[in-house]
């Protein structure tokens, strides 16, 4: 498994470009599964977890190809297999997203069930009530969820007891096709459900409240295809500019949108930061300060995101003052804390509360990833902290991060990856 070795101390400055976003590129590339005609997917991210959804797709016998730009034409008429395999799905649970369209479109799914990950038992019980609601029979045997429809989905009114991303996005795509009227009620507002709603539009869906916690899906008979850029990716975005505060430096970064995380900038103007913000770009300005602590709060969207939270735990770490940390989005993800504390971090755990008082500077040291974004956390004290420190198991961050050592070379960073 490759290492990241970094030596931490300097001041993050310069500028990079944002890519497109894991988080709204899985459930897009999932709905190309509802189309009867080519579609062209853009802008995508070159990481695992995209990789990973391009050969579930493959492995199905849709027809994939991608050019040199990470383009992807996807043609699903070409599927000759219903089953998205348990090697797959166990590698990456996004993979549950192909459930809802494909058995919209082709009455037939069958799923290996998704397992927990470090961060929570990540059940998927909405996902599942929601189509039979909307008259899937659904059984789940030998671990693997299989669902059918006797002729097309009916509409339905569906309210989801918790804010679900995946369960809004899965139902969404079902709706899409189904015979008549969906109502999701309690629906994701998250910027990437937004995006898959402008996806599903542009193939000529019937949605209504795109952005609202109330969609409403008129089904049609079929979609066809189009070509759709996705989203810059919000969280890439929001990591970098928090690198920046910790690192106490200045950075640009292009090809990126400041509405899709305005709770994360002013949280980091909360914490002394000095931002501008244009068209498509955000620049970061601690102006040579250490960051202030913040406290903070994670839920759904467009409160402040749960895939941010451990990077500012880790500019917490290291900032003035002390601030807490508060995570209700899921049960285990404050697990980064123990690293963070061999690196001589300061932060105390009770229960859902991280409470967190900045040290001047932490401490290199080996340390291991647990999870996507608890690793960009880890990669955070290793800028900030005097001394090497070694990040052990980084495939969890080649799951959502594009050539993050190569960008925060770019940025100045002393990083290099080392094959183990
Ligand atoms: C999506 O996961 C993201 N993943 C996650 O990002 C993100 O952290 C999460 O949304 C929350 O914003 C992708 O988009 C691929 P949820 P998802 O369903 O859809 C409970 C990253 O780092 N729940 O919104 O799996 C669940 O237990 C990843 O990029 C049910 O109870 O998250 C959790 O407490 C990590 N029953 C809460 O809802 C269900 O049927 C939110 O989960 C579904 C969810």
């Amino acid at each position: 498994m490759d290492k990241l070795i970094i030596t931490g101390g300097r001041a993050l400055s310069g500028e990079i470009r944002i890519s497109g976003s894991k988080n709204s590129g899985l459930p897009i590339l999932a709905a190309t599964l509802l189309a009867d005609e080519p579609v062209h997917i853009c802008n995508l991210p070159h990481l695992n977890d995209i990789t990973t959804m391009l050969t579930l797709l493959r492995c199905m016998g849709v027809g994939v190809t991608i050019d040199e730009r990470m383009c992807v034409e996807v043609d699903a008429s070409l599927i000759n297999d219903f089953t998205a395999p348990y090697e797959l799905v166990k590698t990456m649970r996004a993979s549950i997203l192909v459930l809802g369209p494909m058995l919209s479109r082709f009455g037939v799914a069958n799923v290996s069930f998704p397992g927990g990950c470090a961060i929570g038992s990540r059940p998927v019980d909405i996902h599942l009530r929601g189509l039979e609601a909307m008259g899937a029979e659904i059984e789940v045997d030998g671990g693997y969820i299989r669902a059918r429809s006797n002729g097309r989905l009916k509409g339905a009114h569906i309210f989801m007891d918790t804010v679900t991303v995946g369960g809004t996005e899965n139902l969404l795509m079902a709706a899409a096709l189904a015979q008549g009227t969906t109502i999701l009620e309690n629906a994701a507002r998250e910027p990437e459900v937004v995006d898959l709603a402008n996806f599903l539009v542009a193939m000529g869906a019937q949605i209504e409240g795109i952005g609202s916690d109330t969609l409403t899906i008129h089904g049609v008979e079929r979609l066809t295809g189009c070509t759709y850029p996705v989203m810059p990716d919000r969280i890439e975005t929001g990591t970098f500019l928090t690198a920046a505060a910790a690192a106490r430096g200045r950075v640009l970064l292009k090809d990126t949108d400041q509405h899709m995380l305005e709770a994360v900038l002013l949280k980091l103007e909360e914490a002394g930061a000095f931002i501008n913000t244009g068209k498509d770009w955000i620049e970061l300005d601690m102006k040579g300060n250490r960051p202030k602590a913040v406290n903070l709060k994670t839920a759904p969207y467009p409160a402040f995101p749960t895939d941010m939270q451990s990077q500012f735990t880790a500019m917490n770490a290291v900032a003035e003052g002390t601030g807490t940390v508060i995570e209700t989005i899921f049960e285990n993800r404050l697990i980064q804390i123990h690293e963070l504390n061999r690196m001589g971090a300061s932060i105390k755990l009770e229960g859902n509360t991280a409470i967190v008082t900045g040290v001047e500077r932490l401490k290199g040291a080996p340390v291991m990833a647990s999870d996507l974004r608890a690793s960009a956390s880890l990669v955070i004290a290793g800028l900030v902290a005097d001394g090497e420190t070694v990040v052990d198991r980084i495939y969890h961050i080649d799951r959502g991060y594009e050539c993050i050592e190569e960008k925060l070379q770019l940025l100045g960073a002393n990083i290099r990856r080392v094959p183990s």
